[in-house]
């Protein structure tokens, strides 16, 4: 649909930008204007926009998403679920209302999927945080409220196993607001309901079959991982407990489905232990932040991210100053899906192929069993950059990759750089890159690939001017 070309900027760098042949463009119903220099969506994307693989519930991602919700409502129902979000938000609701500086990273277009200046497919849910401590403001009666959002997200990235342009998060937060003390008690109450609650969450924990060990050395705060000042030594205390205990009942419930599945089948590398370790993090609408990474199968897994919700957010969502404290946390479901229903490749998920989707109930973890291997076949591509585009960065490795996706789909299994070097004498760069075509459901012929690869090779050559070796 929007055809790439290469533009100089100021700069004088190239980039590469779409050329737009349409003024507009629908999603989900709705009709957005596009932009020549911004727009970087494309047909590709805009179709598993409508695809909603969280609300399935007899697909890996929508099993998993129910899991953790009856989980976590089991403890005391505190939860409201929000999971029908439509995937186009503002730039403000995905990074301004969350605090992120104006030239954060994650805002750059060759991370981010936009449709023009001011929308953009959402690259976390926690785009919808804002909205959602919105909905529950009023729920004024109790001390206690939270939400849990799912949803898909979309980010541009490489081509591999793990990675597809989009996936699934869940986004959960509990507040508590601060009450006054009853008369004759030693605590304010709220503080004597989070010791409560607490306590509630623990109480699961323990009820699990392979306890969690925690190795968690992220307390005292450092410098580096402020306390806000709002919040007294122990309030932060409190509530990071209750959010890390509540993590911790996620992975706990999650893993130990697995294990008890792996025991059933006699799986004979069934682990003993569940590990997770605790992290000193970073994001800007929580203070302060930590990630979560459990041991499995020989290696540490980042799984979440979380921390204590920023004043200035609750502000932004219409709290009055000082009401309210509280924990925020962003879970990726398909990665947690692939390791427990065993599915070796991501672009399964999308599968429209019964003999994949007949595999699947509600409810049950089980392990997917390959119904074929089709054989890949790669192609490499070398090419000297332009003269005056030595730094790789000036094409930037996920334009390349968009290129790819546009031309072969799901056809492609991974993108991998395998050599780049920078001729002694002339100071040209030159990479090379192997594309590994390989289909989830059939052979794919020589000739098929062949011309997938020239296409490849030409529209290289087109938007960057690159000379093929
Ligand atoms: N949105 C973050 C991401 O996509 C994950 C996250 C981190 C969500 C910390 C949170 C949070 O709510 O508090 O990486």
């Amino acid at each position: 649909m929007f055809p790439n070309r290469i533009i100089r900027t100021r700069a004088g760098l190239y980039r590469l930008y779409s050329t737009l042949k349409v003024p507009h463009v629908e999603i989900n119903g709705i009709n957005y204007k596009t932009d020549p220099k911004i727009t970087n969506v494309t047909d590709s994307i805009i179709k598993l926009t409508g695809r909603s693989l969280h609300l399935k519930e007899s697909h890996p991602v929508g099993i998993l998403r129910d899991l953790i919700e009856k989980k976590l409502n089991s403890v005391d129902n505190t939860f409201k679920i929000f999971n029908n979000f439509k995937p186009v938000v503002t730039t403000m609701e995905n990074f301004d209302s969350l605090g992120f500086p104006k030239d954060h990273p994650g805002r750059s277009k060759s991370d981010t999927y936009y449709i023009n200046e001011t929308h953009l497919l959402r690259t976390h849910t926690s785009a919808h945080e804002l909205e959602c401590f919105e909905k529950i403001r009023n729920d004024a009666d109790n001390i206690k409220s939270g939400f849990l959002i799912s949803a898909d997200v979309y980010r541009r990235d490489e081509i591999d196993k793990t990675h597809y342009p989009v996936f699934h998060q869940m986004e959960g937060a509990t507040i508590w607001r601060r009450t006054k003390a009853n008369e004759g008690a030693k605590e304010p109450t709220y503080i004597e309901k989070i010791r409560e609650d607490i306590r509630q969450v623990e109480d699961q924990l323990n009820k699990e079959n392979v306890k969690i060990t925690v190795d968690d050395d992220t307390i005292p705060l450092k410098e580096y991982n402020p306390k806000q000042e709002y919040m007294s030594d122990l309030e932060v205390d409190l509530c990071s407990q209750h959010l890390k205990r509540s993590v911790e009942l996620i992975v706990s419930e999650v893993f130990n489905k697995k294990i008890s599945s792996m025991v059933k089948n006699k799986a004979n590398n069934t682990p003993k232990e569940l590990k997770v370790r605790w992290i000193n993090a970073y994001f800007p609408w929580t203070a302060p932040s930590w990630e979560i990474e459990v041991w499995w199968q020989g290696e540490w897994l980042e799984l979440c991210g979380c921390g204590l919700i920023r004043q200035d957010v609750l502000l932004r969502a219409g709290y009055k100053p000082s009401e309210t404290i509280g924990w925020a946390f962003g879970l990726g479901l398909d990665r947690i899906a692939m390791l427990l229903f065993e599915i070796p490749d991501i672009r399964l998920l999308w599968s429209s192929d019964e003999r994949f989707s007949k595999q699947f109930s509600k409810g049950l973890i089980t392990s997917f069993k390959p119904y074929s291997k089709h054989p890949g076949s790669f192609r490499d591509v070398a090419f000297w950059l332009p003269k005056d585009k030595l730094d790789v960065h000036q094409v930037h490795e996920n334009d390349l990759m968009e290129i790819i996706r546009n031309i072969a789909g799901d056809l492609v299994e991974s993108v991998k750089l395998v050599d780049s070097f920078t001729h002694p004498k002339t100071g040209r760069k030159s990479m090379c890159y192997r594309i590994n075509y390989q289909s989830m459901d059939r052979n794919l012929t020589n000739a098929e690939v062949n011309a997938l690869q020239d296409m490849v090779c030409s529209k290289l050559v087109k938007d960057y001017s690159v000379e093929l070796r």
